[in-house]
């Protein structure tokens, strides 16, 4: 089915229909009558076209245009000019040239991207059924193929009730006194140090999720599992040939050995009748729980998700914080008046908790405009299940549809001076749909409040008791699949005397 946004089926399409039917008129009045009559007319016009081998959606399609944009050459399309370069460029540029809706040809597939508020509404949100979560076939295999990104309809519906059963506001309240301990131990680690911050983010951000996925008497399994993951890990983005001694071959079967090692884990959960909060409780229990091997794939899938997003993130305001001294300054006496309330609590209570997280305005502002300017997940993919018809251009079955976060996130449209870092323009809320770095509708990032606290504590702790500088200045920017400062981010810390 051919589907419009609203109203913007346009008077050339309405034109293309007119010329069809007009094409079967006769001289007989008795004929006349019948044919003007709207049924037999569609009637007749449907079997005229398929003596040609063609439907009527296909002839409407046919005449739709596709959008404006360049595709390239054959097969490689223009992969290269997009990787030749900062991706972000390239996008900008096509938007500059072509507007909100182009196409190109990447990486052998023709894909439409999109940079207005309202077509990314479209295709995740309000039109999400027309269009599917894609991924290469290999990140499936290794992922694990039951995991909730490649989803749609009524599993992922299930997974992601399970999912945020664990994630939402509710369970994640009790998990700030974990994910300040976790804080507490990376920081103290560093102390003294020159570190990759990057590299000690991620660590950070996998003990915060693994924390939020098993129980803390499943620990004597956790570091095995930590080594799977980093095998493979390692062969996320390496050809798939799947032949002894390639990276990909060796990340399948760390694969295989983490997905061992988690139904041992659930085995010894049944055993102990163990009713937990966290998500592989959330995954195991209640008439909707999982199989075995859907849990793994779903547990891969959420490190997979949780980890080089939230440890980007954190970097990306160590580097905006330590360029912004007033911005630092504001966000440390915000983090001191913390302090000094958790010292006011009874002995035994000293913690931050759910509610401190909650006062801390200026903080958040700063992770907000963070999310922003750096816009690490600068796009995400879906593929047409159908043709579509949008604004008039059609986006043909099968064909990739992206939309272009970090363009929305760059308009001077929605953000003046877009790529000054700014956190109080947050003061005020952004429009709607300018705003999505946990993207939007059916498959929104259930992790942010997660992502939010673990921010949070790290920063209350780091502001607080610790003093840095970074070694390395530039704008130098790295891909590693997410945008980085160059070389992680080289940070020496210690403590505050
Ligand atoms: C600052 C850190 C994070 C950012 C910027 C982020 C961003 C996103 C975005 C943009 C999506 C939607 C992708 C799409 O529509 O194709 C997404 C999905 C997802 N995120 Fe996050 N994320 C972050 C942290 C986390 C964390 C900590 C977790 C888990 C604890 C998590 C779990 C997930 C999952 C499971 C999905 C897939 C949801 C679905 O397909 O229904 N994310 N994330």
């Amino acid at each position: 089915m051919l589907w419009t946004l609203g109203c913007t089926m346009n008077t050339t399409t309405a034109a293309t229909y007119t010329t069809i039917n007009g094409a079967t008129t006769t001289g007989v009045s008795m004929w006349l009558f019948l044919l003007l009559c709207p049924p037999v007319l569609a009637l007749l016009c449907s079997k005229l076209l398929r003596a040609f081998g063609l439907s009527p959606l296909a002839a409407a399609r046919q005449k739709l245009p596709l959008p404006p944009g360049t595709m390239g050459w054959p097969y490689v399309g223009e992969t290269f000019q997009l990787y030749s370069k900062n991706p972000n460029a390239f996008f900008a540029e096509k938007q500059k040239r072509y507007g909100s809706v182009f196409k190109t040809h990447i990486l052998g597939c023709p894909c439409v991207m999109i940079s207005s508020p309202d077509a990314a509404k479209f295709v995740l949100s309000t039109r999400a059924t027309l269009f599917k979560p894609t991924f290469p076939a290999s990140k499936e295999r290794m992922i694990g193929r039951q995991a909730i990104f490649f989803q749609q309809g009524d599993y992922h519906a299930c997974l992601r009730r399970l999912v945020v059963r664990a994630f939402g506001p509710d369970a994640i309240r009790d998990k700030v006194a974990g994910v300040e301990a976790a804080a507490i131990a990376a920081l103290r680690s560093w102390n003294g140090r020159l570190i990759n911050t990057y590299q000690e983010m991620k660590t950070y951000a996998f003990n915060v999720a693994l924390l939020s996925i098993f129980d803390k008497d499943e620990l004597c399994y956790i570091e095995e599992v930590k080594q799977c993951y980093y095998t493979l890990e390692k062969g996320y983005n390496s050809m798939p040939i799947n032949l002894p001694g390639t990276l990909f071959h060796k990340a399948m079967r760390a694969r295989r050995q983490l997905a061992e090692r988690v139904a041992e884990i659930i085995a010894s959960r049944r055993k102990r009748g163990v009713a937990a909060t966290d998500l592989l409780g959330s995954f195991m229990e209640g008439k909707e729980a999982l199989t075995d091997d859907q849990i793994s794939d779903n547990i891969i899938g959420v490190i997979f998700a949780a980890r080089d997003t939230t440890a980007s993130v954190l970097t990306w305001i160590v580097k905006y914080l330590t360029e912004n001294p007033r911005f630092l300054q504001a966000v440390t006496e915000e983090q001191e008046e913390v302090r000094r309330s958790k010292e006011q609590a009874e002995e035994g209570d000293k913690c931050l908790t759910w509610a401190h997280t909650k006062k801390m305005p200026i903080t958040s502002r700063v992770i907000q405009e963070t999310l922003r300017v750096a816009s690490i997940l600068s796009f995400t993919f879906r593929e047409a299940v159908e043709d579509v018809e949008y604004q008039g251009y059609l986006i043909p079955k099968g064909w990739k549809v992206l939309p272009l976060f970090r363009n929305i996130h760059h308009s001077p449209d929605f953000f003046s001076e877009p790529d000054k870092f700014d956190p109080s323009r947050f003061e005020v809320a952004p429009k709607p749909n300018t705003f999505m770095p946990f993207g939007n509708g059916t498959h929104s990032c259930p992790g942010n409040e997660l992502a939010k606290l673990e921010v949070l504590a790290l920063l209350h702790h780091l502001t607080t008791k610790y003093r840095w500088s970074l070694p390395e200045s530039g704008n130098g920017i790295q891909f590693a699949p997410f945008a980085l400062p160059m070389n992680g981010l080289p940070m020496r810390v210690s403590l505050k005397t």
